[in-house]
């Protein structure tokens, strides 16, 4: 929700990236040469077991670091937990999750703070660090560059199947293994390429996270369905109208921003489906693309997709097509 922009801000020449642009964290700098970049996330459950919970939680929180181009140093837990009604075995085995998942990205856990709540929720508050003048944006997007997305797209849809038990298992398991995956290599292999701009895919949908690229970078952008990777099963989930409140709201708030050319309701959701811990939507200029693309693949990124291009013309319009050549 955007209710902070309503609220006057007292102005920091060191915060050089706030809330204005819809970016994935805060960056304030501290001299010439660094930059500490801030991000927090945290929510309910999505998934039943409590390792994965944790697990999926923290890739999300610390999905925002990478985004930006930068290196997670530390982080903190912020945990609610409804103490009287649930074994407290459960909450440990939450933060054993993120615990692990922060193990794996190279950072340590250095504290946290857990509240009684009526409902479980976890997620972190993760610091990094960047060189002021290599931050990654999400509003540097230019005329020509090509979009990159390096995780199949489906996990809201298949997470709101689950909770009412008809998600295929297949479809399950790889919306569990998606979800659970850093952004840590596709990070190293961006950064390493160059690219012109970045944002990880969460609730927005890609669509809402590509607008936002766009309308940041005062750029079109066309994209192809025939080339965004979706999770097996998705579409048959979203035929049965399998489709939670938050991808609706993605496509309702973005009907004025997207020229759907002859795409079905069911891919028109599914492109908007608000994603949890998705992947990086990568804005790379063409000569740089192949390079980005063997890289994704030698890291075994879950895709290495070419799903479009950013245009000159339509700006703060994204059209879907069937195929573009
Ligand atoms: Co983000
Ligand atoms: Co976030
Ligand atoms: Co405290």
């Amino acid at each position: 929700m955007q209710v902070l922009h309503q609220i006057p801000r007292l102005y920091d020449p060191n915060v050089i990236i706030g809330y204005e642009t819809s970016d994935d964290a805060a960056v304030y700098k501290l001299t010439d040469d660094l930059a500490v970049v801030q991000t927090v996330d945290y929510f309910t459950p999505i998934v039943d077991d409590p390792y994965t919970f944790g697990c999926i939680s923290a890739a999300n929180a610390l999905s925002d670091i990478y985004a930006m181009g930068a290196k997670p140093i530390m982080g903190l837990n912020i945990a609610g937990f409804p103490v009287d009604k649930l074994p407290l075995d459960v909450l440990v085995q939450i933060l054993q999750g993120g615990s692990d998942k922060a193990k794996e990205a190279g950072i340590t856990i250095a504290g946290g703070h857990t509240i009684d709540d009526n409902e479980p929720k976890y997620g972190m508050v993760v610091t990094g660090l960047v060189h002021p003048e290599k931050i990654i944006t999400n509003s540097d997007a230019k005329p020509g560059d090509v979009l990159i997305l390096t995780k199949p797209i489906g996990t809201g849809i298949i997470t709101t199947a689950m909770k009412e038990d008809i998600a295929p298992i297949e479809s399950a398991e790889m919306a569990i293994k998606v979800m659970s995956a850093l952004n840590k290599s596709s990070a190293e292999a961006m950064i390493k390429v160059g690219v012109n701009a970045c944002t990880d895919v969460t609730g927005f949908g890609l669509l809402g996270h590509l607008y936002e690229m766009v309308s940041g970078s005062s750029v079109g952008a066309e994209i192809s369905l025939e080339k965004v990777p979706i999770i097996d099963g998705t579409w048959k989930l979203a035929d049965d109208l399998i489709i939670p409140a938050g991808t609706m709201r993605n496509h309702e708030y973005l009907v004025e921003h997207i020229i759907w050319d002859d795409i079905s309701y069911e891919h028109q959701m599914i492109l908007c489906d608000a994603q949890t811990s998705g992947g990086l939507l990568i804005s790379v200029p063409e000569e740089k693309s192949g390079e980005l693309v063997r890289l994704l693949q030698e890291s075994n990124a879950l895709a290495s997709a070419i799903i479009g291009r950013i245009t000159e013309n339509n700006v703060g319009i994204i059209k879907v097509k069937k195929l573009i050549g």
